[in-house]
């Protein structure tokens, strides 16, 4: 199939050459080396969206879509003469192992559903025609979310100044998604056209998302970046450094609550303090209507390595200490500016302008 050039931006997640397996930059190995893997089993789906080696919602997503493919191809290998129903079966009890993979980021499940979608909307076709829809479908998933990046970057730009201060954690930049980014595809499409802009990137413990990839990304994008612990953030909102605070989303309740990376909630509270704007951004699929508010968002918990151990040779802690791991936190609507989609800008309230999202009127 013809695919459009953008599309080869998009190198974090990418179909083999073949199409029979699938290429992601090893996340967790970066910045010290970009080292590709190859995903060709359902245990490495699943490994690698477990272990962070693609991360961010919408590459989760993405990711997942492609493993649902190769899973549909790995079937159909086993079992050329598979019946329809049989087929849907087989591959229903792998859509449901991926999506146990990680529980917060609703683009996972959003991903899987559409691709079962397609699936049970093709009855009729062979079973090597199926291979081919779901193929496309996979594809048009990463491609959607590159327009989306662009617009989600062109809506959060025009809320922006040259010269701006900016203050970002975790990371919600191409890695996490596909070209752009979210929270820093403002900044990137700026610098793209000219304009300066001073990011302090929060380091974003325990997993260091933002010292490992968001000053990876920036600096390789020519943008002025300081990489700062995540304590440090109050002092420079103090200095007045920070002129507004950009962060992505893993899911978005119909009140307009968010959950994103353990911290966030609590630079939008510093934030609120200090009179500073604290803008979201993430596609339209990271809203997940059957949530009415953050109370109702699966907060993933992480092993306690990960506070106690990770990136140090040394232990961080004493072994037999507890910890508590929480992956995610949620934001309150209250202290969140605006929610920028690719749909649009939207502000409080957001039980109104949310719902407008998906044409659904709520009373004022
Ligand atoms: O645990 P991670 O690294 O997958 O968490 C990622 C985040 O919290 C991002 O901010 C979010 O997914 C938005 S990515 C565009």
């Amino acid at each position: 199939m013809q695919r459009d050039a953008r599309f080869l931006q998009a190198e974090n997640v990418r179909l083999s050459e073949n199409g029979d397996s699938v290429i992601i930059i090893d996340q967790t190995q970066l910045p010290g080396a970009v080292k590709y893997l190859e995903l060709r089993t359902d245990v490495d789906f699943y490994d690698a969206i477990l272990k962070l080696k693609v991360r961010g919602a919408p590459a989760i997503g993405i990711c997942a879509a492609f493993g649902y493919y190769i899973m549909a191809r790995r079937i159909a290998e086993a079992d050329p003469v598979c019946g329809y129903e049989e087929f849907c079966h087989r591959l229903q009890d792998r859509k449901e192992y991926l999506n146990s993979s990680r529980p917060t980021a609703v683009n996972l499940s959003w991903a899987l559903n559409r691709m079962e979608e397609t699936l049970r909307n093709h009855e009729e076709a062979s079973l090597q025609e199926i291979l081919e829809i779901l193929e496309e479908e996979a594809i048009a998933i990463q491609q959607e979310d590159i327009e989306m990046c662009r617009k989600i970057s062109g809506y959060g730009l025009s809320l922006l100044k040259d010269g701006d201060g900016i203050l970002t954690h975790c990371n919600a930049g191409p890695l996490a998604t596909s070209v752009y980014g979210t929270g820093l595809g403002p900044l990137i499409l700026g610098r793209e056209q000219g304009m300066n802009f001073h990011v302090y990137s929060d380091e974003t413990r325990p997993l260091l998302q933002g010292a490992r990839l968001t000053s990876y990304e920036l600096q390789k994008a020519g943008i002025d970046v300081t990489l700062i612990c995540d304590n440090m953030a109050s002092l420079v909102m103090k200095n007045g450094w920070i002129q507004a605070c950009l962060v992505g989303c893993d899911r978005v309740a119909m009140n307009g609550d968010v959950a994103n990376k353990i911290g966030t909630s609590g630079v939008a509270i510093l934030a609120k303090y200090y009179g500073i704007p604290f803008y979201v951004l993430g596609p339209v699929s990271t809203i997940d209507r059957t949530c009415s508010t953050g109370a109702d968002i699966p907060i993933e918990l992480r092993k306690p390595e990960e506070i106690k151990e990770m990136f140090y040779e040394k232990p961080m802690a004493l072994s037999e200490v507890k910890c508590y791991n929480p992956a995610f936190d949620v934001t309150d609507h209250e202290l969140i500016t605006a929610i920028i989609t690719d749909r649009g800008i939207c502000r409080p309230p957001y039980t109104q302008s949310l719902a407008a999202l998906f044409g659904v009127e709520t009373p004022n």
